[in-house]
């Protein structure tokens, strides 16, 4: 990497204002799902285990600059510090005096969380004044949030202006490393790409369309191509707005000579109708129907592409997974993909909860902690909070 890591770093008895993404969900007051705290605890105690003074920050949900309540970070340094195994100082704030003494009070090898960075709006705006009050927390700056590099935000951006050292954490190296070989890849190289929308995923297809030996396209936004090849898609969720670009991709993947393939089978349903039957049909769906998997044959090819693969990347579910049975199809490719021998890349949130849902997400080799922050890296973006770290000499 061009870019300092934490092993660069001189780090015993140094305040470090560590960046993390602990945007994770939280219900009645208690974190759900903690896998976005596990994945940052290997930078926490490497830091920890060198006697450094670590200061975690971190957002939590959208509260656009107001206090509230119920996206306080409170209930994460409860879970953190049960997964570290020692206590973890909660801040009621990011910022201010009382911030800045009880940082520097700490000793080396003790650790701090402070308050929801979003409280302030200055995070969200990049801005200066605001960048500085963080910077005067600590000389040392980390950042191994992946999930939030797409962020150009005061705690992922501004602040690297005002300390001496800005550095990536290991999950943050982890993240760049593997998801790099999705852009300099091992052939063949299937591509999977599913969920709603296909305007979410054009700039990923348009990007990788030049690297992928197969696209396998599932979920809605399946329908969206298949209508604008001349498919009937009944009731099925299309994008209009796309269909022209749609058009556009499925011949430039002719052009270049990678399979771009669609669902040649459905799981259908009456939406509307919990009641309604389920069925399967091939080809075109009937009015009043909405596609909401891909069916067995669609399985079974995908399935024949993804066993031959020395590279799978798979971004979005295949179907409606969140509602049985129409999880189906996207548990099989879970299934297939943990099978494939090759190097395994999954990201975004649903198929990440998906290849759990399989209980296949320890068969891969990458799982990743990005949303929106591994759609952008794949569709070729240089990410705003790798950019800002120190370069290496
Ligand atoms: C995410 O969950 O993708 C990151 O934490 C970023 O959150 P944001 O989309 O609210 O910036």
């Amino acid at each position: 990497m061009r870019k300092l890591s934490i092993q660069d770093l001189d780090l015993p008895e140094q305040r470090v204002f560590m960046r993390v993404d602990f945007n994770v969900p939280i219900k009645d007051g208690r974190v759900t799902d903690a896998t976005r705290i596990e994945a940052a605890l290997p930078t926490i105690r490497y830091a920890l285990e060198r006697h450094a003074k670590v200061i975690l920050a971190s957002h939590l949900g959208r509260p656009k600059g107001q206090r509230r309540s119920e996206l306080s970070l409170a209930p994460v340094a409860e879970t953190l510090s049960a997964l570290l195994g020692q206590s973890v100082l909660f801040m009621p704030d990011c910022v201010g005096d009382d911030v800045k003494a009880a940082v520097q009070a700490l000793s080396g090898g003790e650790v701090a969380l402070l308050e929801n960075l979003r409280f302030h709006p200055g995070e969200e705006k990049n801005d200066e004044a605001f960048s500085r009050r963080l910077a005067e927390l600590a000389p040392l700056y980390v950042n191994d949030a992946f999930g939030t590099a797409h962020r150009a935000h005061a705690s992922t951006v501004g602040i690297t202006r005002f300390v001496r050292q800005a550095a990536a954490g290991l999950l943050m190296q982890r993240e760049l490393e593997y998801l790099s070989r999705a852009l300099n890849p091992d052939h063949p190289y299937v591509l999977i790409l599913g969920g709603a929308k296909v305007s979410d995923k054009i700039p990923v297809i348009q990007n990788l369309l030049k690297l992928a030996d197969a696209i396998l396209i599932g979920g809605a936004m399946a329908y969206t191509f298949l209508k604008a090849q001349g498919h009937d898609v009944g009731a099925s969720l299309v994008e209009d707005d796309q269909l022209d670009l749609a058009r556009r991709l499925l011949t430039e993947a002719q052009e270049g000579g990678v399979h771009l393939e669609l669902p040649v089978d459905h799981v259908i349903a009456r939406l509307e109708d919990e009641a309604s039957p389920v069925q399967v049909v091939t080809g075109n769906i009937p009015a009043g129907f909405a596609g909401v998997d891909i069916g067995p044959q669609t399985i079974d090819r995908y399935r024949s592409r993804i066993a031959s693969a020395r590279l799978v990347v798979w971004n979005g579910p295949m179907g409606i997974f969140e509602r049985p049975p129409f999880d189906r199809g996207t548990v099989a490719i879970a299934r297939a993909v943990a099978d494939c021998p090759g190097i395994t890349i999954i990201g975004g949130g649903d198929s990440v909860a998906a290849v759990r849902q399989a209980g296949v997400a320890d068969r891969l080799t990458h799982v990743s902690t990005g949303g929106g922050a591994t759609l952008e890296f794949l569709a070729g973006v240089e990410l705003p909070g790798v950019a800002a770290l120190t370069d290496k000499r």
